[in-house]
Order: C-alpha cells, then sequence, then structure tokens
C-alpha cells in the first residue's frame, strides 16, 4: 500500500505560548504559524494570549499589538488597514481574508493565522507572490489601444460601458482567491487562476481597450483558461465580494462567439 507522509521538516510543531499579563480581563489565544528559512527549523505555531481591551477590533490590530508589544520578530504584510491594498491576505480561522477587515469577534474561541495556502513561504505569514505577479504581467493589465488618441481630450467611455467594469476594477489582487482554488493549487505554473483571469476579463470588458482578439488568442490554452471547473472557492472567499468565477465565464463566453 501507498503510505503518504510529510517530510519531517515540513511538520508544524507546537511553538512557544505567551500568557496575558495579569489583570487581563477579555482573553483571546491567537495561534500564529512560524517559519524562518534561514533557521533550519521546522515551522511551529506560537500561541500568544492577548488582551482583547489593549487593541482595536480587527485581526490586524492584534498581530500589530504582538509585533509592538510582545514578539517583534513576527512577520506579516500589512500597509492601508482598511481593504485597499491587499497585503494583508491571510488564512484566518480556515478562510483566505484580509487581516485588516476580519472582526476579531468573528472567530469563535481560538484563532488560527496561517498565510496564504499552496504559495512558498518567505517567512511566517509572508507568502511569496512573485510567480503569479509574473502571471499578472502576462495578461497586459493596462489600456492596449491602436488607433490615435484623441488630441484634445481623454479616451471617453459612456456610463453604460463604465457600469461593465463593476465588479472587476474593484479586484486589489490580494490573491485570496487563487489561493483557495483547487485547480490553481494544482497547477500554479500554467492555470492563471481567478485573480489573474478576473484581471483579464476587466480588460477584455473595457470599451476603450481594442486588443480583445490578441488578449483571447494568450488564453486560448488548455491551462490558462480551462482549469477552471467552476467550485466556486474563489467567489466566496473573496473578499471584496467580487466574483472571479462569473469573470471566467465571461471570457469563456467571448471564446465561443468568436468562433462563431
Ligand atoms: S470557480 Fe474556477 S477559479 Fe474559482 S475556485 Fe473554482 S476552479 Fe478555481
Ligand atoms: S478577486 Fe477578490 S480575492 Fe481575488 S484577488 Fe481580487 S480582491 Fe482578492
Ligand atoms: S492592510 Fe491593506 S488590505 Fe489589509
Amino acid at each position: 500500500m501507498v503510505e503518504f507522509t510529510l517530510p519531517a521538516h515540513a511538520k508544524v510543531l507546537p511553538g512557544k505560548k505567551v500568557a496575558a499579563a495579569p489583570g487581563a480581563k477579555r482573553k483571546k489565544v491567537f495561534k500564529i504559524y512560524r517559519w524562518n528559512q534561514e533557521d533550519g527549523q521546522n515551522p511551529r505555531l506560537d500561541e500568544y494570549e492577548l488582551d482583547l481591551d489593549k487593541f482595536g477590533p480587527m485581526m490586524l490590530d492584534a498581530l500589530i499589538h504582538i509585533k509592538n508589544e510582545i514578539d517583534s520578530t513576527v512577520t506579516f504584510r500589512r500597509s492601508c488597514r482598511e481593504g485597499i491594498c491587499g497585503s494583508c491576505a491571510m488564512n484566518i480561522d480556515g478562510l483566505n481574508t484580509l487581516a485588516c477587515t476580519k472582526p476579531i469577534e468573528e472567530v469563535k474561541g481560538d484563532v488560527c493565522i496561517h498565510p496564504l495556502p499552496h504559495l512558498p513561504v518567505v517567512k511566517d505569514l509572508v507568502p511569496d507572490v512573485n510567480h503569479i505577479f509574473a502571471q499578472l504581467a502576462l495578461i497586459k493589465p493596462w489600456l492596449q489601444t491602436q488607433s490615435p488618441a484623441p488630441p484634445d481630450s481623454e479616451r471617453l467611455q459612456s456610463p453604460e460601458d463604465r457600469a461593465k467594469l463593476d465588479g472587476l476594477y474593484e479586484c486589489i489582487l490580494c490573491f485570496c482567491c487563487s489561493t483557495s482554488c483547487p485547480s490553481y493549487w494544482w497547477n500554479p505554473e500554467r492555470y492563471l487562476g481567478p485573480a489573474i483571469l478576473l484581471q483579464a476579463y476587466r480588460w477584455l470588458a473595457d470599451s476603450r481597450d481594442e486588443m480583445a482578439g490578441e488578449r483571447l488568442d494568450a488564453l486560448e490554452d488548455p491551462f490558462r483558461l480551462y482549469r477552471c471547473h467552476q467550485i466556486m472557492n474563489c467567489t466566496r472567499t473573496c473578499p471584496k465580494g467580487l466574483n472571479p468565477a462569473k469573470a471566467i465565464v465571461e471570457i469563456k463566453k467571448l471564446m465561443v462567439a468568436r468562433q462563431g
């Protein structure tokens, strides 16, 4: 019988436990994934018991409190603190989401925080997003035109055409969706995944863009587009309430339409 086991160095071991300061009234335990490729040790889950009266209501507030007051080595990305930059995406209580917009009170019991799944880890909660950004570059996420620009105005759009970008332009490239997609887990080298495909459709849907044919040619591939099996994890997890699975369906419809 075939036996599957994790390599010894991949096992997540129990880490240290830090108790809340004496006198804390509202206590909650945060279990944080820790890994530093430079120390040669296994990943571990460190537990920090925090006093909820000492910081704000979001998961990111807890992480910043740990880093500022308890353990400065805890490593994570964040910037805007308001769900705009996408950098604080991580897996909280089993769901990919933004730490800055996820209320602590939504998790009953201990909070478990891991990096986004199925991406290489740089350190602790920081995933390596180089490959996924290289995939973004592949779809040329900018306006491409062939006709000369109007000499004295911008390239204008009707309100109706502008409305077609709603539900697309709001994507903040947090990659919660792609890293929740089983098809992307198994084929990250060749399947573009929901985040990149939603971006691809954002430019296909733009009335000002004049390179739809070339954009579709670039997606006409058994893996880049067609690995989506409509499992819908992507749409369920998007912290901005977008629907990448629908965008993928729209691209497939464009593919069919151009075949006549
Ligand atoms: S709908 Fe497609 S892109 Fe979204 S999770 Fe499922 S397979 Fe992945
Ligand atoms: S579609 Fe949603 S989950 Fe995916 S990258 Fe954009 S904002 Fe993040
Ligand atoms: S810190 Fe910018 S989205 Fe969370």
